[in-house]
């Protein structure tokens, strides 16, 4: 053989270099579909959660909002003490969703699920799953006399839960003004160092529709749906001076649902703790306010103006039909396989 000084290229050709070659060409095509199924599987991922993905890939396109231009004009949606009411119609959820995703807000949703409406529980998680906070951090918090019925459900949830054990209480009045000092008690241990802001509502709600982050707000109630037409007379406030609850007849706002409430971890701490202080005050005197926790609550926000309110939409009930300013029914409350008072 002739000794050549091109040896590494022409040996290429030699025979016992050819299956190297061969190799090589193989590895390089599985590396290359590798490559592509990689791309392929990391687009999808993406496009599937785009929301969630980070501020940098959400952009938002819409109208410049016309200053002339009512969103509703068939609703009040701005309080007297300038809180936003929140109707459909009134607020474009890419808007503020974006600005949610600058703050990575971590959200908890604390729902009490005492003796019989442990049976209810599961509809409400599964559909708070599908609509609540859409590509939002949500944490689920289960208050429970009975842990071991609730980790019995079989949840099909995704999305973390902690299970919040509470004393049994004699009935569900005692249990429903037990939530507030329940509440109040996990803000402390807990909620402080896990949430930014915590949603409090009840089992015995079935969501419909989404519920996003137009609902966040410093201290939010919700109008009760069955009094937002109501004049202040028919408003089932606490009339009596000797309960905490009192609210004058000359006074109130609206007639808020205790069904649906949230706020940052600061604000519902302090809601939360007026309002077992005012429950346990009422005890000690032997008074049981003229709707439990609600009563409390309402006098609460008389006199600390919630920064942000839920039109019924948010806890609308099927029983109450289809008025015309409910554009979009967001859940059904109430609906029960018992009586409330058993
Ligand atoms: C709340 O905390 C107080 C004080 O630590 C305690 O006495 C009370 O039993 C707690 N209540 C509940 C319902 O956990």
């Amino acid at each position: 053989m002739i000794p050549c000084t091109n040896c590494i290229y022409s040996n290429i050709n030699r025979p016992e270099y050819k299956p190297r070659m061969k190799m090589f060409k193989d590895f390089s095509k599985t590396h290359v579909s590798f490559l592509t199924f990689i791309l392929g599987t990391m687009t999808g991922f993406l496009i599937s959660k785009w929301p969630e993905v980070g501020s940098l890939s959400w952009r938002t396109d819409y109208n410049k909002p016309d200053i002339a231009k009512a969103p509703r004009s068939d609703v009040m949606i701005l309080t007297p003490w300038l809180a936003p009411i929140v109707w459909e119609g009134t607020f474009n959820h890419d808007i503020l969703m974006e600005e949610y995703q600058r703050n990575s807000y971590r959200i908890g949703l604390i729902v009490p699920a005492v003796g019989k409406y442990i049976k209810l529980l599961k509809k409400f998680l599964e559909s708070a799953e599908r609509y609540f906070m859409k590509g939002g951090m949500v944490k689920y918090y289960v208050s429970t006399d009975r842990p071991d019925e609730v980790k019995a459900l079989n949840l099909d949830i995704k999305r973390p839960m902690k299970i919040i054990k509470v004393p049994e209480y004699s009935d569900w009045h005692q249990a429903v003004m037990g939530r507030m000092e329940v509440i109040k008690n996990q803000t402390e241990l807990l909620f402080h160092k896990e949430l930014d802001y915590l949603a409090c509502l009840d089992t015995d709600i079935v969501m419909l529709n989404p519920i996003g982050v137009e609902i966040l707000g410093e201290m939010v109630g919700a109008l009760h749906p069955g009094y937002y037409h109501s004049p202040r007379k028919d408003l089932p406030y606490e009339r009596r001076p000797i309960s905490q609850a009192f609210i004058p007849e000359d006074e109130g706002d609206f007639y808020y649902q205790s069904n649906f409430f949230l706020g940052t971890v600061p604000r519902i701490y302090q809601l939360t703790k007026a309002c077992n202080e005012n429950i346990m005050k009422d005890r000690a005197n032997g008074i049981h306010a003229k709707v439990d926790e609600e009563s409390h609550l309402n006098k609460y926000f008389l006199y600390n103006k919630p920064t942000k309110v839920l039109s019924p939409e948010y806890i609308w009930s099927n029983s109450l039909g289809s008025p015309k300013d409910i554009k979009i029914k967001r859940v059904n409350h109430g609906d029960k396989p018992f009586k409330k008072d058993t």
